[in-house]
Order: C-alpha cells, then structure tokens, then sequence
C-alpha cells in the first residue's frame, strides 16, 4: 500500500533540521530559496547536497549555472528564512534590503549568515520530483559564533545546548 503523503510529511516534521537560503546567479537573473535538505558528503574532496524541487525557477536556474551559494542561517534570521521561502506576500524581489556579496563562483551570499559555502556542481542525481546537487566547495567561511535557526514541527527555533 503507497504511503500517505500527509502521514509522510508528519513524521518527516518531526525531524529537527537547521535552514539554509541557497542561492544562485546566471546571465544577469540570480534566485534563491529557503532550503533545509542540505548535508555534507566528503571531506576530502569537500561536497555538499542540496534537494531542490525540480518545478522550481531556482532547481533550473542552478543547472544552468552549474553553481550555489549556500547561508546557513542564525536564530534570529527568521524573517529571512520566511523572505526566502515565499511565506512574504507581495515580495517580488527577495533580495531587496538584503546585504548580499558576490562569492568567487558569482554565487549570492549572504555575509551576515552564520557561516556560508560557495560551490560549483559536481553532480547532479534527478530522484523522484527533487534534484540532487552535490557540490564541491570552493570558498567556505564561518562568522561569529552564535545560536543556529532551526525548523523543527512546521515551527521555527534556535538551538539548545544540552547540559
Ligand atoms: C524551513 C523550510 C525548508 C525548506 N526546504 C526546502 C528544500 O530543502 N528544498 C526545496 O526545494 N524547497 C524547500 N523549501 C521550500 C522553498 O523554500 C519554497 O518552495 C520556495 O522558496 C518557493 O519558491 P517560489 O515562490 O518561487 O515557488 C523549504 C521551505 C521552508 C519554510
């Protein structure tokens, strides 16, 4: 018997991931999306994955420009998480008023996240209705110290540390 799709996104709710707004620049046009599949694969070379859905502009516009910019974000970049997620009604262009800087690939960063990484596309793996992008990172940098946002049960947070 298939899965539920709503039994599946319930219990996929109750894994507690950090948020992420990835980021990509091509031809003049440049996007980005709030995106909380995103994990490490190797550290030597060092690789990245992102899983895009595959009816978004932005899962498109990655493939052509074969790279993205990666903002993990801190606890109190809520309002960004939700600009770049499209939960800002009317927002035409999610970059307005947003410190941004051009990393080396011509990816958008955004400098004032917890840490961010540059990465061009190693590969690509096409699975079910989301894209695969593994990344091999070519810039990396960690800012200050500070909690990280977190989205756990459809609600956004902050990390605790434990005693
Ligand atoms: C916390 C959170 C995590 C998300 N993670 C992903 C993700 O990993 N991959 C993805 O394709 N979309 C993810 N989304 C949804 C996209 O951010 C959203 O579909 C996109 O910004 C909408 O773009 P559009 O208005 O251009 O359609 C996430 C949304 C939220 C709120």
């Amino acid at each position: 018997m298939p899965v539920d799709v709503s039994a599946f996104k319930d219990a996929m709710s109750r894994w507690t991931s950090g948020v992420t707004v990835v980021t990509t620049a091509h031809e003049g046009e440049r996007t980005g999306l709030t995106v909380s599949s995103f994990t490490s694969v190797s550290i030597a070379p060092p690789l990245v994955l992102i899983c895009i859905d595959r009816r978004k502009y932005a899962r498109d516009l990655i493939d052509r420009a074969g790279l993205f910019g990666v903002s993990i974000l801190r606890a109190d970049q809520v309002a960004l998480g939700k600009r770049f997620a499209g939960m800002i009604p009317g927002m035409e262009d999610r970059f307005a008023g947003v410190a941004w800087i051009t990393a080396e690939t011509g990816a958008p960063l955004l400098p004032d996240a917890l840490a961010w990484l540059d990465c061009r596309v190693q590969d690509r793996h096409e699975s079910g209705d989301h894209t695969i992008f593994v990344g091999r990172v070519v810039d990396c940098q960690a800012g200050e110290q500070g909690d990280s946002l977190v989205y756990h049960n459809r609600q956004w947070g902050s990390f605790v540390a434990a005693e």
